[in-house]
């Protein structure tokens, strides 16, 4: 369903250095410094998969889900979601993804949040009665009922992550793009979210990508986990030997294992011993 192959993408960002000399020679003689946001990543994903995207901050994760949006063109390498070329089968690839970036939204700021579903219906042309089916579904599994006529600006981030998932699936997308769908949100409405989104994996089917940071994230959700470190995927294998990990006797208590961080440290620990 998601296929990547060799995949790079780098960026390319201008050298300045201060003083007034220097700002005045770069104008003339630019320096730039190419960065390797994502450095020949390879990966597959079948359908119905629920697969957990980790690495630190910076690794290149949503850069991953940008490109397989087609908000980003890779440099080299094939993508491929659903048979497509995202980027140039943007607007086709559209309608069978979903995203949410947890960091931002994509709800209209000022309208109440069922005018954003609306021209969302309008938008992917969905059928009367799937949008009707599909929201009051996510009305009730989400308990978002209360929102609806508030404008997004008002929202709280609970709200409005709940608002931005629904929004995300109205119009039944195969396949799902989280990029840190958890962020900010206290544990009630993790809970709910975490459960929505295994709802939608296990009994919609759909294939659902996943960044985070957050351990019980991928406890309760992934079965198999993708690890990215400086733009290179170092680990891709089932949750199994990352419980082993997580396990007693592997040096990590309780606390640690709450950040992502020590997990991946531990993963590497694990990969050196190997
Ligand atoms: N538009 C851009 N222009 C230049 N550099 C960028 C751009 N977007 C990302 N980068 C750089 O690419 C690298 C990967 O960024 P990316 O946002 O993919 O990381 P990430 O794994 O999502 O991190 P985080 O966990 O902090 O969200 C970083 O070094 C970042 O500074
Ligand atoms: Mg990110």
């Amino acid at each position: 369903m998601i296929e990547m192959e060799n995949v790079v993408k780098n960026f390319k960002s201008r050298e300045r250095n201060p003083g007034i000399l220097s700002s005045v020679s770069s104008l003339f003689f630019p320096k730039y410094r190419i960065h390797k946001a994502v450095d020949e990543v390879s990966f597959q994903i079948g359908e119905g998969e629920l697969v957990g995207y980790i690495g630190q901050n910076g690794a290149g994760k949503s850069t991953t889900i940008k490109l397989l949006t087609g908000i980003l063109t890779p440099d080299s390498g094939k993508i491929f979601v659903g048979g497509l070329n995202p980027s140039r089968e943007r607007k086709k690839n559209a309608y069978q993804i979903g995203a949410v970036f947890g960091q931002r939204t994509q709800l209209w700021w000022d309208l109440p949040v069922i005018e954003s579903f609306l021209l969302i219906r309008s938008i992917y042309k969905i059928s009367d009665s799937m949008y009707k089916e599909n929201l009051e579904h996510f009305i009730e599994i989400l308990d978002m009922k209360d929102i609806l006529k508030t404008p997004a600006r008002k929202l709280s981030l609970g709200q409005r992550m709940k608002a931005d998932l629904a929004a995300s699936l109205l119009h039944n997308p195969k396949v799902l793009f989280l990029d840190e769908p958890t962020i900010g949100l206290d544990i009630l409405v993790k809970e709910k979210v975490r459960e929505f989104i295994k709802f939608i994996n296990q009994k919609n089917k759909v294939t659902i990508l996943l960044t985070t940071h957050d351990v019980g994230d991928i406890e309760a959700l992934a079965s198999r986990i993708l690890l990215l470190d400086s733009g290179r995927i170092q680990f891709d294998g089932e949750i199994d030997s990352f419980h082993s990990i997580l396990g007693d006797g592997h040096n990590l208590n309780e606390l640690e294992k709450k950040d992502l961080s020590m997990v991946i440290k531990a993963l590497y620990r694990q990969k050196a011993k190997s």
